[in-house]
């Protein structure tokens, strides 16, 4: 006789905020995962951005387990190696660590604590308002809340804090009307993810720094999920359809740790001195194992040219979409791609996918995501241009 399945005892110990999990999964080796009754998928989605090296890297395995038969936790009562040597390797990757740039690093453990990092930074400005942009997602605490402009996340848990307005995404004009000299920051994803994968104008970027410093206002990037190699380049501001901008904060979190949760907050020239003793703070923040690893992340990154291995599967996942003629649109850049279909069966796409041995994901009705480790593989990627057509397929079929 079995026992209740692992996806039982889900319903009823863990709280209902996600909905029933699609699959319980119990391996993962690369871009391959294992659910418990031992079917294999390409995992196109990649812990939502977060596996940078896949799973089970060797690598990670090793920096977490040594670090941890070293030194798990201390508090930030102390200072460790990994962690001073994580904040310099970013303020280097972000080129804020020379000459007369100077930045700072604030470490936490998830995307939305980086950002709200970041919030009570900008109010140290004394400054209160914030101007953020629709179809952004920030995070779930109540802070990067209200700067996250979907309704049915926000209206359960109004009032939210903060004066937050939210502008058009890639509106030069309404960006530059809603922000003035009572603004704090202007927050913007380079690319908003939870949209769907959104790109702005090129050069939207370029004019919001003008605009922002033009009222003396902070700007804010959230990188939580575009930073660390995911678009081809350490962070997308850093691309030319951003223009290469400096921003005053970065937040970043998801791949940073490759799947060893930690949240960094960034910030350069004055912003970086912002928060002083007593104004913020974690007690894992800065955790050596959680550092560790994502030193083992970038190490890997650098040593392995996962950069180019991110533009490179990443063009040959976008001619794949392309390819494919119930695809009306592909955005993105390396591997953060959207792909808009002619039709609302984006979800019944995400279960035949499952059924084919492919994690897929939903951002829309009509749009799907990809977000897949950047040690995924060209065969992997093969497999998915084979089975999309049967997937779509099927799934217009389900929808019908
Ligand atoms: C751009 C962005 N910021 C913040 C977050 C929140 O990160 P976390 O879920 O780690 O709190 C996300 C998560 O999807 C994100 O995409």
């Amino acid at each position: 006789m079995t026992g209740p399945t692992v996806q039982d005892r889900y319903a009823s110990a863990v709280m209902n905020t996600f909905g029933p999990p699609a699959l319980a999964l119990s391996r993962g080796l690369g871009a391959r995962v294992w659910d418990t009754d031992g079917k294999e998928y390409v995992d196109l989605l990649g812990g939502i951005a977060v596996n940078t090296l896949g799973h089970a890297h060797p690598a990670l395995v090793e920096a977490v387990t040594a670090q941890l038969s070293t030194l798990g936790h201390v508090s930030n009562f102390f200072s460790t190696e990994p962690q001073v040597e994580l904040a310099e390797r970013l303020l280097s990757l972000l080129g804020w660590s020379s000459g007369s740039e100077t930045g700072r690093v604030f470490f936490s453990n998830s995307g939305t604590e980086a950002n709200e990092a970041a919030l009570k930074l900008t109010r140290r400005t004394g400054r209160t308002r914030l101007v953020a942009a629709e179809g952004s997602f920030h995070g779930r605490t109540m802070g990067a809340l209200a700067l996250t402009s979907k309704a049915a996340y926000r209206e359960p848990f109004e009032p939210l804090p903060g004066d937050v307005t939210f502008v058009p995404y890639g509106d030069v004009e309404a960006l530059a009307a809603a922000v003035d000299d009572t603004c704090a920051a202007v927050v913007l994803e380079p690319i908003q993810g939870e949209a769907g994968v959104v790109v702005p104008p090129a050069g939207y970027l370029t004019s919001a720094r003008e605009i922002a410093t033009k009222h003396g206002a902070l700007l804010w990037l959230d990188e939580v999920q575009t930073g660390i190699a995911r678009t081809g380049t350490w962070f997308a501001h850093q691309q030319e359809f951003a223009g290469g901008v400096a921003p005053d904060v970065v937040t970043l979190a998801k791949g940073l740790g490759g799947g060893i949760p930690i949240g960094a907050t960034v910030a350069r020239g004055d912003a970086a001195t912002l928060l002083g003793p007593g104004n913020h703070g974690s007690t894992f923040g800065g955790n050596p194992v959680a550092c560790a690893a994502a030193l083992a992340v970038l190490d890997v990154v650098e040593q392995s040219d996962l950069l180019a291995a991110a533009r490179e599967r990443g063009e040959q996942l976008a001619a794949l979409l392309a390819a494919e003629p119930h695809v009306r649109e592909v955005t993105g850049f390396g591997l953060m791609r959207g792909a808009e279909l002619d039709g609302d069966y984006a979800p019944q796409a995400v279960a035949a996918g499952r059924e084919a041995g492919f994690i897929l994901n939903a951002t829309g009705p009509s749009r799907l995501r990809f977000v897949p480790p950047l040690v995924i593989t060209a065969d992997d990627l093969d497999a998915l241009a084979s089975a999309l057509p049967g997937i779509l397929d099927q799934a217009r079929e389900a929808a019908s």
